[in-house]
C-alpha cells in the first residue's frame, strides 16, 4: 500500500450538522467573529488544490487532494453552520473577502497559496475556536483539525519539498 492510501484510510469521515448559539468565551467575541470571517477562505483553498492537480501533482497524490477538496467544502459548511446560531460581524465578513480576492489575485503558485493558508491561518485559528468558542465551534474546530492535518502532511512534507515552490 503507498503511503498516501494509508493516509486516506485514516482519515474519519464526518458530516457537519447546524448547531445552536451556546456561550463564547467573554472578552474573546470580537476576534472569534474576525475569525470565523476568514472562512470564506475555505473554498479558495479548494480551488487552489484543484488547480495544482492539474499539472504539477504525482498520480499518487492525487486521491488524498481531491479527499481535500472535499473537505474544504466541508470546513466551509461547518463555519456556516456555526454563523447561522451565531450571526456574524458585518465588517469582519468585508474585510474577509477582501483578503480572500487578494490571495486568489496573488500570484504565487497554489499549492504554496494553499499551504500558507492552512499552515498560517486555520492551523492558528482552530486552536483558539477551541479555547474560546461555545461548544459547536469547539466541535467543528477539532473535526476541521483532524482532516487538516492530512492536507498539512501532504502539502508541506510531500509537495512543497519535491517541487521547491518556496
Ligand atoms: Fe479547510
Amino acid at each position: 500500500m503507498n503511503p498516501y492510501q494509508k493516509l486516506l484510510e485514516r482519515k474519519r469521515t464526518w458530516t457537519p450538522v447546524q448547531t445552536t448559539a451556546g456561550t463564547l468565551v467573554e472578552g474573546a467575541e470580537e476576534t472569534i467573529y474576525r475569525a470565523l470571517a476568514i472562512r470564506h477562505m475555505e473554498l479558495p483553498v479548494g480551488d487552489f488544490i484543484t488547480d495544482a492537480l492539474g499539472n504539477d501533482v504525482p498520480k499518487l497524490a492525487r486521491e488524498v487532494l481531491q479527499s481535500n477538496v472535499q473537505d474544504e467544502i466541508k470546513h466551509d459548511l461547518a463555519l456556516g453552520y456555526i454563523t447561522n446560531a451565531i450571526g456574524v460581524d458585518e465588517q469582519a465578513e468585508a474585510e474577509a473577502m477582501r483578503l480572500r480576492d487578494a490571495w486568489v489575485a496573488h500570484p504565487d503558485h497554489t499549492i504554496l497559496k494553499a499551504l500558507v493558508a492552512e499552515r498560517a491561518i486555520f492551523f492558528v485559528l482552530l486552536p483558539f475556536f477551541r479555547f474560546n468558542g461555545d461548544a459547536g465551534l469547539r466541535t467543528v474546530s477539532a473535526d476541521i483539525s483532524r482532516s487538516l492535518i492530512y492536507l498539512l502532511l501532504i502539502l508541506q512534507v510531500e509537495l512543497v519539498p519535491m517541487k521547491n515552490y518556496l
